[in-house]
């Protein structure tokens, strides 16, 4: 059983009601609800946080490497475009995560087409709406089982 923590930036509380022709109509609840029944029907443990604050998702970050999360799916939200700090983190804990986006960035303002993430993660899904959780998380999953075999296998 693999740990996996879902993290979510700033504004995404208020998913459903927000901007909905960019971000859909699920609630942030509903996609975490999906995501834990998908990841528990596979045997993982996986909890979902959400915080506003660039402080308080930094210190998530240094609490999932000192509890042995083994992957991460982040949605940083605006942090995405700005957080030199937040990507310095990531670094610093160095567990594999995916960057997920509920929309497609590249379709949107000139700001949001630079990411301090995207060169670090694993990988990136966006412009699928809660489907972008949902890839990721199979695809993090398939990451964790092919790095459980290689690590019995060698
Ligand atoms: C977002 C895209 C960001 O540009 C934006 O600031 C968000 C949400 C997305 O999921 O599409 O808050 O990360």
């Amino acid at each position: 059983m693999a740990k996996i923590l879902v993290l979510h930036g700033p504004n995404l509380n208020l998913l459903g009601t927000r901007e909905t022709e960019h971000y859909g109509h699920t609630s942030l609840n509903d996609i975490n609800t999906l995501l834990q029944a998908q990841a528990t029907a596979a045997g993982h443990s996986l909890t979902c946080q959400q915080s506003q604050s660039e402080s308080t998702l930094i210190d998530t970050l240094h609490q999932a490497k000192t509890d042995n999360t083994d992957f991460l799916i982040f949605n940083p939200a605006a942090f995405t475009h700005t957080s030199v700090a937040l990507r310095d983190a990531m670094l610093a804990i160095a567990i594999p995560f995916i960057e997920v986006h509920l929309s497609n960035p590249y379709q949107r303002e000139p700001f949001r087409q630079h990411s301090y993430f995207s060169d670090i993660a694993k990988g990136v899904i966006s412009g699928l709406g809660v489907q972008s959780y949902q890839l990721a998380l199979t695809a993090a999953m398939q990451q964790i089982a092919t790095h459980a075999n290689q690590t019995t296998s060698s």
